[in-house]
Parts: structure tokens; sequence; C-alpha cells
């Protein structure tokens, strides 16, 4: 873009020179300025004409000023551009467009003079032929922006004081290279730089080429490795004097200088490095004088392993039943596993048996069958051997104070202190783990002997921790300071604990579990248990964080809801699910219920004995103050109805006081057998009037402590039951039963309860209870 102007002025100067050009522009300082100058661009007009000035590549008009009658000129002010374009024209309006003549440019470049160059330096690089090269560089400082033209001139001086000298052309980037001959002894030289503002020169220097001598670099062929010396080949153009090997880890900073070493066969050895590691190499050599090569390439080798030269540190965990004992040990640190661990190996020495398993390198634990006095050990193995074995020893454990530990939001510091005792503390053992996490999340350090603090700043926070020191004594006892509930961040628990409820009548058993570790926040320092009954009413109770269950115990008959809490040291967690559980109405009701149909249903059956005068009779004897002056029809006035229940009362009174041992004892257990009613009233009514002659059948209910002797003739029973005999016997059963009270307790001998319970019977509805408890004292007739 910039060449426009150039061209077009070229054209222009020509029909300048023509002279058909309407104007002739030139600038007060040239074609050629400092970089930031400021001058002035003139314009004069051949011809009478409106002038104007433009600058730029696509111009702009400039306000221009007035020289004089044909000359106006702009002032350029802090000029920053490599190239700048000006151009004059007259207003198109006054001039005839068919005959304009052409306006007048001019390009301006900015740009500074050159500056001296500096730092010269030149390297003479030798190889097998009679000729070096010669490689000199220099600085040019600043940018210049115009066109620059460097000269190198040489001058050489031979052993015989021969002079030779030469001079380059060289480019800009501020080298060049040339060859000169061996025999040459001292060069001499400088650069020449200049441009259209200036021009600048270095000062001379001189080269002793002996000094400036550099060999070709050396060429790494092959190396080889053992576990700690590898040895190179290395290959020269020229033999050099000295060579340099350094030597590093691939990914470490900083190369090492392999002291000097014999070189032989072109073989090169490397000493004491450390087995398996990676290591990068690299050389230079250097004649007697000069410089020394550039570097070869880099060439990368493993060393070989050996066997891991430190035992693994050890600990264990015995289990609650002392039947199995962990081993845990730690990975090795690279610099002693001296190779790749590839599995481990334990082994349990009992008295002359000796027991080895092979444990995956990725493990990190291993569980041994607990017996005390065996040998455990463990060692790590690579490709070349196996480390010495690590021994593990059960000390006899001695509870002593726990610990207090300080804690800040990181790190939780342990101190603890010295035990008077005669025994040598051989080993301090701090270990520590999640709650209840042992086996899974172990971790511990070894302090040493003496150490009375330990800080451990790996704990996660908002996790609950546990764990103790063991200081471990020369007669193998080991003293164990335990310490717990430890966290180093804490926030309240995520979620509650989920309750289970377990109703037993009006108890209920509320059990839960620990809450998970992501989610309780650190240590939980108790749990809330709420009840809410159906009125709304919430109760809480505090339990302990060790608890796992409460009893809820007098809860009367409704529907409850139970939820939990937990807390830590932030304060309460969030709310558990809400458990409904229905405490039942007491079980004693259904029992009221089966005691009045059972009365009720003694009514009926003495009702119907009523019936039959014999019994009638008796009744009269025993119970003449309660007889009516007149009787009309008895068995269908009032009075019969409400005496009737009393008597059942009384006839059950009776058996009551002959059948049971103690007549104190206020509540008796007894086994029912219900007939149905319907079956046996009408029936009875029916044959009021026939004596019974058939065996007794029992009435309403035996009680339970009554004779259970076996009865011989079950099975007439049952069938005869099915008969509609079975009347009959009922009614002469009343009427024995009654009328010979002697006999009552060969009565019930005759009937035990067990053998109908026992017996299929299928005569119709009935109900069985297995236990009853029945209120003696309801039973007594109240007759005032
Ligand atoms: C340009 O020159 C002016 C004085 O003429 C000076 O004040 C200014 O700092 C210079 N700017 C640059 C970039 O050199
Ligand atoms: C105007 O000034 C220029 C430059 O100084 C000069 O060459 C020219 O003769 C002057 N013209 C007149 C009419 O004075
Ligand atoms: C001269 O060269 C040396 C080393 O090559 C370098 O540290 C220094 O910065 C250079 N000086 C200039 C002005 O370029
Ligand atoms: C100087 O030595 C060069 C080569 O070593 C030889 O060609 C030349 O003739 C010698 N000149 C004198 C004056 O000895
Ligand atoms: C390493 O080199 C030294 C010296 O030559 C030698 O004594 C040693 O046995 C070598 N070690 C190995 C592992 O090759
Ligand atoms: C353990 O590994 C070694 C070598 O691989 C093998 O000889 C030995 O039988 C292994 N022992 C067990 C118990 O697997
Ligand atoms: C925790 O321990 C680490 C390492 O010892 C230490 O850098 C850091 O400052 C400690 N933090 C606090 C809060 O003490
Ligand atoms: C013990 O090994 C099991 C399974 O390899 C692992 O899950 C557990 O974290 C290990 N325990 C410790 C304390 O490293
Ligand atoms: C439970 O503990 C909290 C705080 O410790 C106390 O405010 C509250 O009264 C306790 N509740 C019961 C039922 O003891």
């Amino acid at each position: 873009m910039k060449l426009v102007w150039s061209i077009v002025s070229a054209l222009l100067f020509l029909q300048i020179s023509s002279g058909n050009r309407l104007c002739k522009i030139w600038s007060s300082a040239g074609l050629y300025v400092q970089w930031n100058s400021t001058f002035k661009v003139y314009c004069t007009f051949l011809n009478e004409c409106s002038p104007s000035m433009y600058s730029g590549d696509s111009p702009r008009p400039q306000s221009h000023r007035v020289h004089n009658s044909t000359t106006i000129y702009l002032d350029v002010k802090n000029l920053m551009e490599e190239r700048a374009t000006f151009s004059c024209d007259c207003d198109e309006t006054s001039v005839n467009t068919d005959n304009k003549l052409d306006s007048c440019g001019l390009d301006i470049s900015a740009g500074y003079p050159p500056d001296v160059p500096t730092n010269m330096s030149c390297t003479y690089k030798v190889g097998l032929s009679m000729k070096g090269r010669m490689i000199c560089s220099w600085n040019s400082g600043r940018k210049t922006y115009l066109r620059n033209s460097s000269t190198l001139r040489v001058k050489t001086f031979t052993h015989n004081a021969s002079e030779g000298s030469q001079q380059f052309t060289v480019s800009e980037r501020g080298s060049a290279s040339f060859v000169v001959d061996r025999s040459v002894h001292i060069v001499s030289f400088w650069v020449r730089v200049s441009n259209r503002l200036g021009s600048a020169e270095s000062p001379v220097i001189n080269y002793n080429l002996s000094d400036i001598m550099m060999p070709d670099p050396p060429d790494l062929d092959e190396v080889g490795c053992t576990s700690r010396n590898c040895t190179i080949s290395i290959t020269q153009t020229v033999p050099t004097l000295h060579l340099a090997v350094y030597y590093k880890e691939e990914d470490g900073e900083r190369w090492t200088l392999h002291p000097d070493s014999v070189m032989s066969n072109g073989l090169f050895l490397v000493e004491s490095l450390q087995p398996f590691r990676r290591y990068q190499f690299r050389a230079r050599s250097r004649f007697r004088t000069g410089l020394w090569s550039s570097w070869s390439r880099n060439v990368s080798r493993w060393t070989q392993e050996e066997a891991p030269a430190v035992a693994l540190d050890v600990w264990y965990a015995i289990d609650h039943s002392e039947k199995s004992m962990r081993v845990f040990w730690k990975q090795l640190d690279p610099l002693f596993a001296q190779g790749k661990i590839l599995k481990y190996i334990i082994t349990v020495s009992k008295q002359n048996s000796t027991q080895t398993s092979n444990v995956s390198f990725s493990k990190r634990n291993h569980s041994v069958a607990f017996c005390p006095n065996c040998e455990v050990t463990v060692s790590a193995c690579n490709s070349k051997g196996r480390s010495p074995p690590a021994r593990i020893t059960v000390h006899t454990t001695l509870d002593m104070p726990p610990l207090e530990p300080e804690v800040n939001s990181q790190n939780v510091t342990l101190y603890w202190r010295k035990r008077g005792t005669a025994a040598l503390p051989l080993d301090t053992v701090v270990e520590w783990y999640p709650r209840g996490q042992r086996l899974d999340e172990l971790r511990w350090v070894r302090t040493g002997p003496n150490s009375r603090r330990v800080v451990i700043t790996d704990m996660k926070p908002f996790t609950c921790y546990e764990g103790a020191v063991y200081v471990i004594y020369s007669n193998k006892s080991m003293g164990r300071h335990v310490f717990t509930g430890v966290n180093t961040l804490v926030s309240v628990p995520t979620k509650g604990p989920v309750v289970q409820e377990m109703e037993e009548g009006s108890t209920v058993n509320v059990t839960w579990s620990e809450l998970p570790e992501r989610e309780s926040g650190g240590c939980i320092t108790k749990y809330t248990i709420y009840l809410e009954s159906s009125s709304g009413t919430v109760t809480a109770y505090n339990a302990s964080a060790s608890q796992r269950f409460w009893v809820l115990r007098g809860l009367t008959p409704a529907v409850y809801s139970v939820w939990m809490t937990a807390s830590t040291a932030k304060g309460e967690g969030r709310k558990g699910d809400k458990v409904k559980f229905y405490i039942r109405p007491d079980s004693q009701v259904p029992l009221i219920i089966t005691l009045g149909t059972v009365i009720i249903l003694g009514g009926v059956v003495l009702f119907c004995a009523w019936q039959i005068s014999a019994v009638k009779e008796r009744f009269w004897v025993y119970f003449q103050f309660c007889r009516p002056e007149e009787i009309p029809d008895p068995a269908n006035s009032k009075w019969a109805r409400d005496c009737l229940l009393e008597k059942g009362k009384v006839t059950l009174q009776v058996q009551l006081s002959t059948s049971t041992a103690s007549e104190e004892e206020e509540l008796v257990l007894v086994d029912v057998l219900e007939l149905p009613r319907p079956l046996l009233c009408p029936q009875s009514s029916l044959n009021s009037d026939s004596e019974p002659s058939t065996p007794l059948y029992p009435h309403t209910a035996y009680i339970k402590s009554l004779s259970h002797d076996s009865y011989s003739s079950g099975d007439t029973q049952t069938s005869s039951l099915d008969t509609n005999e079975t009347v009959d016997y009922i009614s002469s059963h009343e009427t024995t039963a009654m009328s010979e009270e002697e006999d009552l307790e060969d009565v019930s001998g005759f009937f035990p309860s067990h053998s109908f319970a026992m017996d299929p019977v299928n005569f119709g509805p009935k109900l069985t209870l297995d236990a009853v408890r029945i209120d003696g004292n309801e039973f007594f007739l109240q007759c005032d």
C-alpha cells in the first residue's frame, strides 16, 4: 500500500519534469525523518487555484496553512509511522475537469539510525577438515524501521604474520558465518551498519582462534543400565580432551555432572545411580582450550530393580473376640521400594510350622488367625527379592488415662505423659480412624520412643474420629491412651436417625442405628426422640450418644408419631422420618364382653334348670329368705327373672369355693367352654318334667383347677352330644349336682374340662378361650 505513492510519485515526477503537474510538494525534513519528528510539508502551485492538502493511504483532507500566494504548508507533528503519505490538489470547482493536471504527492519514511552493534561473539567450529567455520553474532540494538545494510569486516593473522582481510555483507539478523583456515591464529573483525538516517560501527574484536575453538557435540548411542551403573557409548567426530556427562532423573530439575571418569573404547560409566529410576543423560565435549560444544541429544534409561531396602511400617489390630488379628502396613517409599512391588508376603510362625500368604500389591492389610505366641512378619516383594521382614510383636496392653486432644479447625494435637516405669520406651504409635471404622480407615504414625506430642493434620472435616496413643515398652507391654469424639470441623447432622419402633402393649421400644459418616457432620453429642400424640402434644426425650434404644412406657391408647434428631456440638440436625404407631385399647375389654356372655349364658342355663322342680326345691332350701309370699307363676314372673341372674352367680360361686384351693385369691384362671344357648334352652324347657338318668353333662364352665383325671367314656359322651338326649344329660346333671352336694367333687372329676377341649366335638357354633381372667368378687350374691 505504502508503495502506491512511490509508484504514483515516480510517474508524477515524470509528469512534473514534463511540466504537466499542478503542484510541487516537498518536506522541510526530507524523505527520511527520525521517528517522532516534527516538520512541514509544502506545496507550491504552478497555476492559480484553490488548493487543498491530504494525508494518509486513503487521503483525508488536512487543514493547511498559507505560506505565500503560491505555496501552502502542513505542520506534521511527532510522526510515528514507518511511512506517511501526503498530497496536494486544486479544488475541482475552480478547474476545468477535462484539462485537469495531475496532483502531487510524497511518501515520507520515519525511523532510527542504526545502533552500535554490541555483544559481538564468535565461535570457531572445528571438524575433521583443515578449515573450520567461524560463526559470529551480535546484537543490533533497537529496530530502525528502515532498511539497514551491514558489513562484516574480517582480518586474519597467521603464525607467520601474513595478513588477510575479507569483507562480507551480512543479513540483518545479527549473525554471520564464514570459513577460516586452521592455519589462522588470530581473527579480528568489526561490523558496520548503515541506513538513510546514519551509520554505526562496532569496535574491533580480536579473537585468538584457540580460545573460541569448539568441537561438534558428542553423540550418545547406547545406554545400558544395571541397578546402580549405566554404561553409555559415545562417538565424537574429533577426539577431545574433555567429555562431560550430565544426568538427572527424568522429572528432576537439575542436571548433575558426573565426575570425570574413564572413557574406554568409547564407553562411559555412570556410577552411583539409584535403582529403578528413569534417568536422562546428555554430554558435551571440549578441546584442551576453547569452548564447550553444544549439548548432545538427551537419552533416557531405567536402572534395574533391587530388592526393597527397608522393612515395612506395620501395625495391627486384634478383633474383639481375639480370634483374628488384622495386620496393616504402609506402602514403601519408592526410594526404598527400589522396584515395582508385586506382592506382600505374610508369614505366621507357630512353634515349628510356618504359614505363608501372598497378598496382592494393592492391599494394605490382611487378617490372620490370632495366636498370642505366633510370630507374624510382613515383607514386600519386587522382581528382585523381598524386603527385610517387619515383625509384629503383640504387646500386653495397659490402659492409661484417656487423652484430651487439642483441636483447631485443621489439626488435632495430642499430648501424653511419660509413664513412671522401669521399662524403656521403645516406640510410640499414634492411631486414629473415623469412629467405628478402625479396620477400614486406620491411620497411624510412629513418633519415636521419647515423643510426648503429635499433630494430626489429615483428619477429614465433619467426621468424628477416635484413636489411641500406644507407648511400647521393652518389657513387651504397651500403654494405651485412648481418645474419642474428636472432630476438626463440625456441622449439624444432615439427616435424622431412622427410627424403628416395636409396640408391646402400652410400651414402645424405639431403636435406631448410628448415622452414616457423611450425614453425621461430626461427633454426635446426643439423640432426641420426639413423641407426638394424636392430640398434637410433642414430648422430647434426650438419649446419650452411645444409646441405640429408648423405651416409651405407659402410653394411652391412641395414634402416635415418633421421630428423632441427632445433635453435634454445632446443634441439632434435621428431623428423621416420622414413624406412626397405634396403641390398641386394653385387651381386657373383649374379656369383659366374654365374661358378660358367660354370665348371661349361665343365667339362661340356670333358668332352664329352674323349670325342673327338683332344682327349684333345692334352691328354696338354700335361699328361703328370698322366697316371696305368693308364687302365681314363678317361671314367668319378673322377680324370677331378676333372681335368675343372681342364682347363676351363686352356682358359680359354689363351684369356685369348692374347687379352688384358696378363697383369698381374687383372680381365678379358668378354661371356659361355651355351649350355644339356642340349642339348650328350648330343649330343656320341653323336657322339664322328665327325670334324668343319663350321665351328667357340664353346663357352662369348668374351672381349670378342677381335677384333670382322665375320663373313661369321652367317646360315648361325644357321640351322645349329637343326639337330642343332650338335654337330658344337662337336666339330670343339674339335678344331681344340686341334690347330692356331697358328691360335688366326684361330679367335677366326672367331667374333666380338657377331655372336651381335646375331642373333636361337632355341635354347632362354639367359642373356646384358652385363658380368661375372672374377678371372683363379682360372683357373690348380694340379695340384701
Ligand atoms: C516525541 O517527542 C516529544 C517531544 O518532541 C516527546 O515529548 C515525546 O516523549 C516523544 N515520544 C516518543 C514516543 O518518543
Ligand atoms: C513562495 O515561497 C516559495 C518558497 O519559499 C518560493 O519558492 C516562492 O518563490 C514564493 N513565491 C512567491 C510568489 O513569493
Ligand atoms: C550480551 O550477551 C549476553 C550473553 O550472551 C547476554 O546476557 C546479554 O544480555 C547480552 N547483552 C545485550 C545488550 O544484548
Ligand atoms: C606463511 O604461512 C602460510 C601457510 O602457513 C604460507 O602459505 C605462507 O607462504 C607463509 N608466508 C611467509 C611469509 O612465510
Ligand atoms: C557399578 O560399578 C562399580 C564400579 O565399577 C562396581 O564396583 C559395581 O559393582 C557396579 N555395580 C553394579 C550394580 O553394576
Ligand atoms: C506365593 O507365591 C510364590 C511365588 O509366586 C509361590 O511359590 C507360593 O506357592 C505362593 N504361596 C501361596 C500360599 O500362594
Ligand atoms: C496444621 O498443620 C499444618 C502442618 O503442620 C500447618 O501448616 C498448619 O498451619 C496447621 N494449621 C493450623 C490451623 O494450626
Ligand atoms: C483394609 O483392606 C480393605 C480391602 O482391601 C480396605 O477396604 C480397607 O480400607 C483397608 N483398611 C485400611 C485401614 O487400609
Ligand atoms: C434435652 O437437652 C436439652 C439441651 O441439652 C435441654 O434443653 C432439654 O430440656 C432436654 N430435654 C429433656 C427432655 O431432658
